[in-house]
């Protein structure tokens, strides 16, 4: 007998087979193919890697803007693939070790909801049945499409098989302009693939503040892909060599389109039918103290959770949260009000909190400051001044949300989520000396103008 079975070997999966070992509880991983989910295997890691290869592409084409002379950079997109490759294995590798060091039972096969346990197909189509007191659904997400968009594997895919391409596509349409297809817009258009980024609408990044949304635009065109925001595409008509997109009286015509507007929750297998366990278009209901369903001893983390956000650390955060209550019945809840949202792109753009429209919409009285990277010593020798910092505080009240757009965005953005996660009013955010000459700086700045005292 288990005390937790946990269906799923994802970001929210492993975080809670690895935290689990805290308690000394005896647990069972259920994963059907490799260890790591969505994230490691095909979407933030790789993901990543293509972005730094796009990084090093971009860089090595201005090098002599920095008095460096390295003649016209190629492409050896076989090279960034193997790379992308041996980058996963290497972690998945990792991610193995560690499980097995903590005595995480790792059973390879299809986990279902049966009798109270968990019963595991395995590919030889052997059934085995795991007796569990508790059960974490850790099942993840898949890529969603929209008519006329049906996923093919070849001409209309998602970003699972673009991860994978064997070459680079020299035309391509991306449908949907959040993450993922801002992301493969950076890429393929940092790498000389002529990109059409199609976003239903108003901006790139929907939700972002307009500011930083608008700067990134303006990068990304700056890398040659063409935007077209507020804009909807019809069904796209697929030949064997090509597609074209139909949009407003238009048309695009590309190799392959991408298709990156949300994903779906994986429910429909999981034998949810013979428990409590309440769904909401797919995705699980829980309760957020706990991560527990309407069936007790029945737990949710991740992307398949309802109204939480679809990131790898939010499932991290939620996969604890589920094993704290599991071991100790204590209460543990995930703050979602200071969980950073970061898109890699060139530049990054990285939030945390509200918003100023959402502020607004919450009812605060706001205060806005914003300082630019343009003035910024490090930024300026970086070659990178096209970002800003902006603070949403509530007027003579704490920081209550914040978003950076520059070079290393995502990695600067967790000053402030301590800001928001404490709480601290700008005053005593700004009271802070930062180093100098830095990118963070720009952040200093912001804090002491929101503090009423600006320096530059
Ligand atoms: P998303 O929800 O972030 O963005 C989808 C975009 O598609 C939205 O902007 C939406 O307005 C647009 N859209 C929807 N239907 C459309 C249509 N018919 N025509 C044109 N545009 C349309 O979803 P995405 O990018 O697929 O990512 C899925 C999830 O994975 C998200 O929750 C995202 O936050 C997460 N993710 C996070 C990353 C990160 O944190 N860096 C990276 C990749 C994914």
């Amino acid at each position: 007998m288990y005390d937790v079975v946990i269906i799923g070997g994802g970001p929210g999966g492993y975080a809670a087979a690895l935290y689990a070992h805290n308690f000394g509880l005896k647990v069972a991983l259920v994963e059907k193919e490799r260890v790591g989910g969505t994230c490691l295997l095909r979407g933030c890691i790789p993901a990543k890697s293509w972005l730094k290869t796009a990084e090093v592409f971009a860089h090595a084409k201005k090098a002599s803007e920095f008095g460096v002379h390295v003649g016209e950079p190629t492409l050896d997109w076989e090279a960034a693939l193997n790379r992308k490759n041996v980058i996963v294995d290497g972690l998945v590798r990792g991610l193995s070790g560690l499980l097995k060091s903590r005595q995480v039972d790792v059973i390879e096969g299809y986990g279902r909801l049966a009798g109270g346990g968990v019963e595991v197909a395995a590919k030889d189509g052997a059934v085995r049945r795991l007796e569990a007191k508790n059960v974490v659904l850790a099942t993840g997400s898949k890529p969603r499409s929209i008519p006329g968009y049906d996923f093919d594997g070849t001409r209309i895919v998602s970003s699972r098989e673009a991860l994978d391409w064997s070459e680079r596509p020299n035309r391509v349409a991306i449908i949907g302009a959040g993450a993922i297809g801002s992301e493969f817009a950076l890429i393929l258009g940092s790498t000389g693939s002529e990109v059409h980024l199609f976003e239903m609408l108003d901006q790139v990044i929907p939700g972002a503040e307009p500011e930083a949304a608008k700067a990134l635009a303006r990068e990304m065109k700056k890398k040659g892909v063409k935007i077209r925001t507020g804009v909807g595409v019809g069904p796209a008509e697929v030949g064997d060599e090509r597609v074209v997109v139909p949009f407003e009286g238009d048309y695009v015509e590309v190799d392959k389109v991408l298709v990156a507007v949300g994903r779906a929750p994986v429910t429909d297998d999981l034998g949810l039918e013979t428990t409590r366990v309440e769904v909401d278009r797919g995705f699980i209901e829980v309760d957020p103290n706990t991560m527990m369903t309407a069936e007790p001893n029945i737990y949710a983390v991740g992307d398949i959770v309802a109204g939480t956000p679809q990131l790898a650390h939010a499932g991290f955060a939620e996969g604890i949260a589920a094993i704290t209550h599991i071991a100790t019945g204590e209460i543990a809840p995930v703050d979602y009000r200071a969980i950073p949202l970061v898109v890699y792109t060139d530049p990054e753009l990285a939030s945390v909190g509200l918003t100023e429209a959402a502020a607004r919409e919450a009812g605060y009285d706001v205060e806005v400051h914003d300082h630019g990277m343009r003035g910024v010593g490090r930024a300026i020798i970086q070659g990178e001044v096209g970002g800003l910092v902006k603070v949403v505080s509530e007027k003579d009240g704490p920081i209550l949300g914040a978003t950076v757009i520059g070079p290393s965005a995502g990695e600067l953005i967790h000053e402030l989520m301590y800001a928001v996660a404490w709480e601290a009013l700008p005053a005593e955010a700004a009271a802070f000396i930062h180093a100098h000459p830095t990118i963070s700086e720009a952040i200093g700045e912001t804090l002491l103008s929101a503090a009423g005292r600006s320096l530059h």
